[in-house]
């Protein structure tokens, strides 16, 4: 597979304090790939989720997109669902489309079409307040993808869920990932989560002192067959991809 996306010894420092997160972090993504990142709460997983997304800077390395997009480069969904509580599931996956100007047709078809893809047929005119978590979840899913970005960039989306749900979005994800032609990057808690979604999990870990700068110390393919199907999750090999992810976070 092509490289899509390749992250080049990277740190990052918040400077009021300062704080160094990041140290040396380097990572490739290839083109149309899963990747998904795991590691303790607060080790620096949003951080570089945002360095991905561009909103902060690498304080030294280098971030670079080695396939050229469309201008439509990044869809994201945030650890904290951000719908707009007054617009609409319509009004809040056009949004998007809205700020490149496009308002027409083809822009009206494209959201439905997305409405439709995450599930949501039936609830255009609903306003988040009068949705599920998982369904406002979805709504946030569909207006990271209505501008159909090549970079999915995902922070825990289904985090705030009830297990079951959890699991049902899951399987949603992957449907709608194999319909669509774009590379995923995905920070998650969930090792279970993790592995049935991943081609590749990435470990996230610090200094084992005080738990900082942190790097990436673990990458492990994982090579069950696709599509998967949700009975995966109890066979050996994909307990085995587990307990070794388990393993590499206590380290
Ligand atoms: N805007 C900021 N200014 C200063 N420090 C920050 C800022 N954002 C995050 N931090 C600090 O950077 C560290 C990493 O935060 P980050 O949000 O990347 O962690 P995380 O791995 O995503 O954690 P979690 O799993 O709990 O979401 C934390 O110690 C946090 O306090
Ligand atoms: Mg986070």
């Amino acid at each position: 597979m092509d490289t899509f996306l390749t992250v080049e010894r990277v740190d990052y420092t918040f400077e009021d304090g300062p704080l160094s997160v990041l140290a040396d972090v380097s990572l490739s993504i290839p083109a149309g790939s899963f990747v998904v990142l795991v590691g303790p709460s607060g080790v620096g997983k949003s951080t570089l989720l945002r360095l991905l997304a561009g909103l902060l800077r690498p304080s030294s390395g280098r971030i670079t997109l080695t396939q050229q997009s469309t201008g439509n480069a990044i869809g994201i969904v945030f650890q904290r669902d951000n719908l707009m509580p007054w617009r609409t599931v319509t009004e809040n996956v056009r949004l998007p489309l809205e700020l490149q100007g496009r308002n027409g047709l083809a822009a009206s078809r494209s959201v439905q079409a997305m409405i439709d893809l995450v599930g949501l047929a039936g609830f255009e005119q609903s306003y988040p307040a009068q949705l599920s978590g998982g369904m406002a979840q979805r709504v946030a899913l569909a207006r990271a993808l209505v501008h159909q970005p090549t970079l999915l960039l995902l922070d825990e989306p289904f985090g705030a869920l009830d297990a079951l749900t959890r699991e049902r979005m899951g399987q949603e994800l992957l449907r709608i990932w194999q319909a669509m032609p774009v590379t995923v990057f995905m920070v998650t808690h969930s090792i279970s989560e993790a592995v049935f979604l991943a081609d590749e999990v990435l470990v996230m870990g610090g200094d084992p002192g005080n738990g900082r700068p942190a790097a990436i110390t673990h990458r492990l393919p994982i090579q069950l067959l696709r599509p998967r199907r949700f009975e995966v999750q109890g066979t050996a090999e994909f307990l085995e991809y587990a307990a070794a992810i388990r393993a590499a976070i206590q380290q």
